[in-house]
């Protein structure tokens, strides 16, 4: 049965295929459809739900606001809001973790604060070369796909993607060859012919590209090249960010310090567009107004970010109870691996995911999991990836349920076929 979302809606929509039910309620790590169906949620926005659906410590605070007859939009004026979200930053996020960031708000989306950080890197180092890695994914406007990997999304742009080249992200070689040592010798070599970049940019976890996890020791390694070159790091927490890998930012782990840092998706912490670009004071070497955009300052967007920095960021306590919901999330992820041959897990914290051999299992375990009641999508160039998302807060009841349905799924689309009748 065709409806309006197949009749007047453009071809390029994509998750409503995989997903064709018409979502009308959700709530923490659930949702329902129109039909009834209901749904577990191991997606959570594509990252941009940490804190579940429909979070009362945030919508409280949101409906108080809207109701209050505030400034709902701003541009870059100064506001109330902007004002509590930007000291509540600096008190919880920076200054307990010994960050000295000026906080750029470019436009509300992802790719906004890419292109604001190459932007920015061009501009401080005045070279155009910006590398990034292999099966990186940074956005969709044409700076951040000239950074991304992904063939066909990359031929979307009708254009050449000038100005970036490639390197080898963590573990892509032989696992033998370091993976920095190319860029090493060329950048010593001044016969190489390879010019300095401004900068390298990087995921800690690429989630789009196959939920791959650098190592802390890479990203050390990678960190300290671009210190002795004199090049800018940028680590893009679009995704990763937020809490997602165990900690606020996901490079904590590594102790490294990016000179510029990508935030959006979960950091308004409701799902209202909102994004930051994070940079050491010395680069903001900004001309006022020299970057700018209508919706910059969304405040219903800092109201709810304050909100959910305040409810789970002002001591160690979630943080801490997000090891416990990691521990579940892999004892279950290693019995799924351990009944399918050559089925492996990637990522880290709650950016995980399950690879296959088989090209297509992927796909079709997230088919057969929708199917039976849980959102799961697939990522890496195949597909081959089922990429396990859920909101950070899910209770330890209904990620039992989403891996319940997973793990049968699985074994649904694993089990070798019965041989033919004797
Ligand atoms: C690491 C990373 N950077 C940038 C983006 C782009 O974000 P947006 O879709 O909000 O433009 C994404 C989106 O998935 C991402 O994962």
């Amino acid at each position: 049965m065709t409806d309006i979302f197949d009749t007047l809606e453009s071809e390029v929509r994509s998750y409503s295929r995989s997903w064709p039910a018409v979502f009308t309620r959700a709530e923490g790590a659930r949702q329902w459809a129109e039909d009834g169906g209901e749904y577990v949620d191991f997606f959570a926005g594509a990252g941009a739900l940490n804190y579940g659906h429909n979070n009362p410590a945030v919508m409280e605070p949101l409906i108080r606001y809207l109701q209050s007859g505030a400034v709902l939009h701003s541009l870059d004026m100064k506001t109330p809001a902007k004002r509590e979200f930007l000291e509540t930053f600096r008190d919880l996020i920076l200054r307990p973790r010994h960050l000295d960031y000026r906080v750029m708000f470019p436009g509300p989306t992802g790719t906004n604060t890419v292109e604001a950080a190459l932007k920015l890197a061009r501009k401080v180092t005045g070279r155009q070369h910006i590398l990034s890695f292999t099966n990186a994914f940074h956005g969709m406007t044409l700076g951040s796909l000239s950074v991304t990997g992904n063939s066909m999304k990359r031929q979307g742009a009708g254009i050449p993607l000038t100005n970036s080249s490639k390197i080898p992200y963590d573990d892509y070689l032989d696992g033998e060859t370091p993976d920095l040592l190319w860029l090493e010798r060329v950048l010593e070599d001044s016969g190489s012919g390879v010019d300095r970049p401004a900068a390298i940019i990087v995921e800690t976890v690429q989630g789009e590209g196959g939920v791959r996890a650098a190592r802390a020791d890479w990203l050390r390694g990678l960190s300290e090249l671009c210190r002795r070159h004199g090049i800018l790091l940028i680590v893009d927490d679009v995704q990763a960010g937020c809490g997602r890998t165990g900690s606020f930012f996901s490079f904590e782990e590594s102790g490294i310090v990016p000179d510029i840092v990508c935030l959006s998706k979960s950091i308004s912490g409701s799902g209202l567009p909102m994004a930051l670009t994070l940079f050491r004071p010395e680069l903001d070497v900004w001309a006022p107004g020299e970057h700018n955009g209508t919706f910059r300052g969304n405040a219903p967007a800092f109201v709810t970010a304050t909100a959910a920095l305040r409810t789970y960021w002002a001591d160690a306590s979630f943080q801490n109870l997000l090891g416990g919901t990691v521990a579940q999330l892999q004892r279950w992820m290693q019995s799924i691996v351990a009944e399918v041959d050559g089925a492996s897990i990637r990522g880290r914290g709650l950016l995980a995911g399950i690879c296959f051999e088989n090209p297509g299992t992927a796909e079709r375990v997230a088919a057969e999991s929708f199917a039976s009641g849980l959102l799961v999508e697939t990522s890496g160039p195949r597909n081959e990836v089922l990429k396990l998302m859920p909101p950070l807060t899910i209770s330890t009841r209904d990620l039992d349920a989403g891996f319940e349905i997973l793990a049968a799924a699985v074994r649904a689309q694993t089990r070798e076929p019965e041989p033919a009748g004797v």
